[in-house]
This record gives C-alpha cells, structure tokens and sequence, in this order.
C-alpha cells in the first residue's frame, strides 16, 4: 500500500447543472462528488437554464457558488446564436473562458454560423481560451481560424485517432491549442456499448478501440485530463432517445491512478494534466495548503450507494481500481476525508483568471 499526494487537482470540464437542471445536480451536489472525488476545483460549462450567456446570467451562478460550493469553482460562458460576441467578452476578465459548441449536444447551445464563430474567435479578448466542441471536420475548421485569428483554443473531449492526429499537426505548426482527453474515452470503447446500453450514450461518442488506441499513444499532445462530468438521472437515461452524457467526477482520479498502479502512466504524466498544465491554461494559480491524498494499492469496486453526484449511478461500476481517494484538503481545511464530506456549503471559491507571466509560456500551445 503507498500514499499519493496530488497539487490541487482541477477539473476543467464539468456540468453542475444549476440554475435549471437540479434534479440531476447542484452546485453543492457536483462539488461534493468533487471533492469526493479528489478534485479541489471545477469549471462548469454554460448549457444550463437559462444558458451562461450574458454577464448576469455569470454573476447569478458565482452568486450561488457562494452560497452553495464545496470546492473552489469556476463558469465558463457560452457563444449563443442570439447573443452578440461583445456582450459575451464583457463577461472575459472574470470568466474562466468562452465555451463555443459546434456540434450537437444536451441544451441549447449550438453555433453553426461561420460568420458568428468567427465573430467570436476575433472577439474573445481572453485571458481565457475559447474551449470549443469541435468533433471531425468541425475540428479542422477551427484549426484553420486558429491559424488566421492567433485566438487560443482549447479543444474540449478530444475522442477519435484523426482528431487527435489533427491537433499533433497543429501543435507542431506552434498554434495556440491545447486539448483535453475524458477518462470515458481513456477507459471505454464501442466494446462497452452492450453492457452498459443507454447509459454509454455521450457527446463525443465511445470511439473504437483504434481511437482508444490513438489517445493513449498521443499523451504528450494531451494537455488535460477532464471529467466532462455530465450528469443525468438513471430514469432520464431510460428514456427514448436517452440524453448524452455521464458522470465521471468520482471515477476520474481512481481510475488515472490504477493505471498508474499498472504501470500505464506515471504520477507525473497524472499530475501534469490534473493540476499543471490546466492551472496554466486556465491561469489559476493553485491556494496555499491544497491537495488530495490517495491511496494506491488493494482492489475495489465502486458502490453506486455512496456516490455523491445525484446522478446516482456511473459507467464505471464493476471496474476493478486500485486507488482511492482518502482525503481532500483545500486551504489547509479537510473537505473530504474517508467517506465522508466535512466542509459546509459556501466554503468554496469563485475562481477568476488570475494573469501573470505564464501567458508567454503560453504560446505554441505548450503550457
Ligand atoms: C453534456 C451534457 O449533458 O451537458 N453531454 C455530453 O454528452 N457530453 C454536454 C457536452 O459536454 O457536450
Ligand atoms: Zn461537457
């Protein structure tokens, strides 16, 4: 048995689902399966109700958080067809980014204008990347703006070998992308679809097992680990046609690290895209005290009952890990300790851009 110490480990992809979608989730729900899950902060994405779309609609949700959060937080905003780019970059000094969907997924949110998706590119004035779902050729479209508009991006849930393949390409043209990979498409294949039926249905979807292949070759190129932790509940996944997504908060940090225990990645290789390069990107500079303890070595499976995300189920049940999370510490408090969560509602942080001199390191798209 070996005790692990991870910085303050940051997910970078995750749906709270609130305002509008809280019988699936809550801001103290989600980070509570955050913290129980190892993670010291979270980003949440825009495809709420109403959509994170304006300023206020931001400032509604930090308002929230600072009620409701377990751990830190973070809001994206999102491009919207019926929002002006200038109303959203007012929104950028304080944002952690500008989520752009270009490919359909739960909510609203779908832009599928070139002329607005350029709008927004050139309009985004940052510190924070412009996180696009971009799947197949929408992918290589937004490397082609990328090249003409120098505006960074960050490729969200990277999933196929030619997606992968496109941003080693652009990388290696010093472009300013970044990208994530999911465990789901790290840990799942079409391979899984009998067994686990409506509930493997999620945007991208679970590749082949050659994409599966293609990531794990690429790891360098990948520059994050993240969750894309997107709950629905067990009888909504029931439903013809289920909505896309699961969760994954939970599941994330034992899975990375059994594979740490196989031998298949290094600690560094873990620590490198749970905690460096996403504080970089995202410029959050990790709080004094913070880090998440986790002990690598007996098998155990997870037990849906003591899940903290109201999901209440996920695709890794059955999975054979090797490493567990004993214990979450945030500015030197305990938030999570064996089992159990120990710090109120309202004891997270709003996150905010903070900028200093890693945005030079920055360029190239190598943080
Ligand atoms: C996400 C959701 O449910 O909000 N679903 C998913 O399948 N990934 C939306 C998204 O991230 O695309
Ligand atoms: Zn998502």
């Amino acid at each position: 048995m070996r005790q692990v110490r991870i910085p303050a480990p940051v997910d970078v992809h995750v749906h709270l689902r609130e305002p509008g979608y809280t019988h699936k989730e809550d801001i103290t729900s989600g980070t509570q399966a955050a913290v129980a899950g190892g993670f010291t902060a979270v980003l949440d994405m825009p495809n709420t109700a109403p959509p994170t779309t304006t300023v206020a609609t931001w400032e509604d949700k930090c308002r929230r958080a600072h009620r409701k959060a377990v751990c830190d937080v973070g809001f994206f905003v999102g491009a919207a067809v019926d929002q002006i780019p200038d109303e959203v970059a007012r929104a950028a000094p304080r944002a952690v980014g500008l989520k752009v969907y270009l490919n359909d997924t739960f909510g609203p949110l779908r832009l599928n204008d070139l002329g607005l998706l350029q709008a927004y590119l050139i309009g985004w004035p940052g510190p924070g990347p412009v996180v696009v779902h971009a799947e197949g050729i929408m992918l290589a479209a937004v490397i082609g703006l990328v090249a003409l508009t120098g505006t960074r991006v960050h490729v969200a849930h990277v999933s196929r070998r030619e997606e992968i393949a496109l941003i080693r390409a652009a990388k290696a043209k010093n472009l300013p992308i970044t990208c994530e990979v999911t465990p789901h498409h790290l840990f799942l294949t079409q391979e899984d679809l009998p067994q686990l039926g409506a509930r493997a249905t999620v945007r991208p979807p679970l590749g082949t097992r050659a994409d599966q292949r293609a990531l794990w070759d690429h790891l360098p190129i990948i520059d994050c680990f993240a969750t894309d932790h997107a709950p629905h509940t067990r009888a909504e996944k029931e439903r013809t046609p289920p909505p896309p997504g699961m969760p994954g908060l939970e599941t994330a940090l034992p899975l990375l690290l059994t594979a740490v225990v196989e031998g298949r990645l290094t600690l560094a290789d873990v620590i490198e895209r749970v905690y460096t390069r996403p504080r970089r990107i995202f410029h959050l500079p990790p709080p004094p005290d913070t880090y998440t303890e986790v002990e690598l070595g007996p098998t155990w499976t997870l037990d849906e009952r003591a899940l903290f995300t109201r999901a209440g189920w996920s695709p890794f049940t059955g999975f054979p890990l090797r490493a567990r999370v004993r214990r979450t510490v945030i500015r030197g408090h305990v938030h999570f300790e064996e089992g159990h969560i120990l710090a109120p509602p309202g004891s997270g942080q709003v996150l905010q851009p903070v900028c200093g001199d890693d945005r030079a390191t920055l360029k190239g798209g190598q943080p």
